[in-house]
């Protein structure tokens, strides 16, 4: 909230600040107040009372009862055509409810995602703002202002859609950024255990991956991670880190989502998976190294510091993302249809570009795919994407393949091939199911010589 406020002063808006604690709002003021003009103020009233109309109010705190309680606050010092706007990661849901009910009461609350972390909010965060499409002739021009700039010069922020629209599609960045992270940590296992590439090594190759199509804020950081040397051990700072993931609930929320909408996001599906089987029952895990056998046959040949398999993994890591990708953009368009919005999938990729945590090169050309007239049903359909998949097809399928044989685990290298693989064939084992459906349960089942059925 703080580095937002600044960036917004920085761009020449008054910003009249509020916070639960007056000496916050004094640390601000006495920290940056000179980078603009900031108006201070110690209750709701008074921060109303210093708004011109309408009144535009950003609200940051924690997602759930937090927003409820501000609402509640504000509303009576509030007048008809003033707008609320939550800036957290707030559930959609949530952000539907709340919408429709301050719309009785004649207010605009207006759901928006922010990514960027902090050093976002200040510099320029992406900004996916939803809600009543009115409010954003108000407030789209400020908030185009303080958002990321792409490379063409345009700002990482548009309308999204009414209602949760902003939220959700932020929802679904964060299932994306858990992906992406997820397939990262997949490459960095495989680097170390099966190339024998340790930690500082590894830096220099996630470096020279970002200079490929690979090329993203993630990538980049994960080479600043490796790189680290503990102060303690002087040893790789990786190497004291529990490998306990944590989570704050955005990617529980986009798997819960896709199975509502039955939307086969496998690859988010299996990151957040993968962060619960890390960090929820320790002592499993530590009984599982004693007892439960490997089953590696020991036979698969050496590949240490190989530069071929370091090639097939960063060609399987870029195949899985693209997969990742299309499984997020696809439940965006199935969302769109569920509760009537109208998401742009080009204006959407678009505003991933810069600003946000999974800001990649790839993005640039996600947003060309769905700009001409011939949007691919999949993301995959893609003429560029066809090709790139081609090429990387045998060496993802190595990749996994030596995964396998080795008993390294690669949930999303695989799940995402497995994808690939289901979509791409002529006949699936679903037959099968159906057949089973209508033995035990008189179910039924379609005929293939029989449109009807
Ligand atoms: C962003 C981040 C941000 C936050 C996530 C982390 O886009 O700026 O996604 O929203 O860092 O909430 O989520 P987890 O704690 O669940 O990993």
């Amino acid at each position: 909230g703080a580095n937002l406020a600044r960036n917004f002063a920085r761009h020449g808006y008054t910003v009249a600040l509020h916070n639960r604690s007056v000496a916050r709002t004094d640390a601000l003021l006495e920290a940056y107040g000179s980078e603009g003009r900031f108006i201070r103020t110690e209750s709701l009233a008074e921060l109303v009372g210093a708004l011109e109309r309408p009144r535009r109010i950003l609200v940051m705190v924690q997602a759930g009862a937090a927003v409820d309680a501000v609402i509640e606050a504000l509303v009576p010092l509030l007048e008809p055509g003033d707008i609320i706007i939550d800036g957290g990661n707030s559930y959609f849901q949530d952000t539907r409810r709340r919408e429709a009910a301050l719309a009785e009461a004649g207010l605009d609350f207006v759901g928006v995602g922010v990514s960027g972390g902090e050093e976002g909010a200040l510099n320029g965060p992406s900004i996916m703002p939803g809600g009543p499409e009115r409010s954003y002739a108000s407030l789209g021009p400020m908030l185009e202002d303080i958002a990321a700039k792409a490379v063409d010069g345009s700002p990482c922020c548009a309308w999204i859609g009414t209602d949760g629209a902003g939220h959700f599609v932020k929802m679904v960045h964060n299932g994306i950024e858990y992906a992406d992270m997820q397939v990262i940590g997949e490459a960095h296992e495989l680097l170390r255990s099966v190339a024998g590439l340790e930690p500082a090594d590894q830096a220099k190759v996630f470096q020279q991956w970002n200079t490929t199509e690979l090329a993203s804020y993630l990538i980049e950081i994960t080479a600043h991670v490796l790189g680290q040397v503990d102060a303690r051990t002087q040893g790789p700072l990786i190497d004291v880190i529990v490998d306990a993931a944590g989570q704050k609930g955005t990617g529980r929320w986009t798997v819960q989502e896709a199975l509502e909408l039955g939307s086969p996001v496998t690859a988010i599906a299996e990151s957040v998976f993968a962060r619960a089987l890390s960090s929820a029952e320790p002592a499993m895990r530590a009984t599982a190294q004693q007892v439960l056998p490997s089953g590696i046959g020991g036979t698969t040949e050496d590949v240490v510091g190989d530069p071929g398999f370091v090639e097939d993994v960063r060609k399987a890591l870029y195949a899985s993302k693209l997969v990742s990708y299309a499984q997020g953009l696809e439940m965006l368009t199935m969302a769109g249809a569920e509760y009537g919005w109208e998401l742009d999938l080009a204006a959407i990729a678009g505003l991933w570009r810069e600003g946000c945590i999974i800001r990649a090169q790839l993005l640039e050309v996600i947003m060309a795919a769905y700009a001409g007239e011939n949007r691919p049903l999949n993301l995959l359909f893609a003429e560029q994407f066809v090709t790139a998949l081609e090429d990387a097809l045998p060496a993802w399928r190595r990749v996994v393949a030596r995964a396998v044989e080795r008993g390294i685990p690669a949930p999303v290298f695989a799940s995402t091939l497995n994808y690939y693989d289901s979509l791409r064939r002529p006949r699936l084992n679903a037959a099968l199911t159906q057949g089973l459906r209508d033995y035990f349960g008189a179910h039924t089942y379609r005929r293939i010589d029989d449109a009807e059925g």
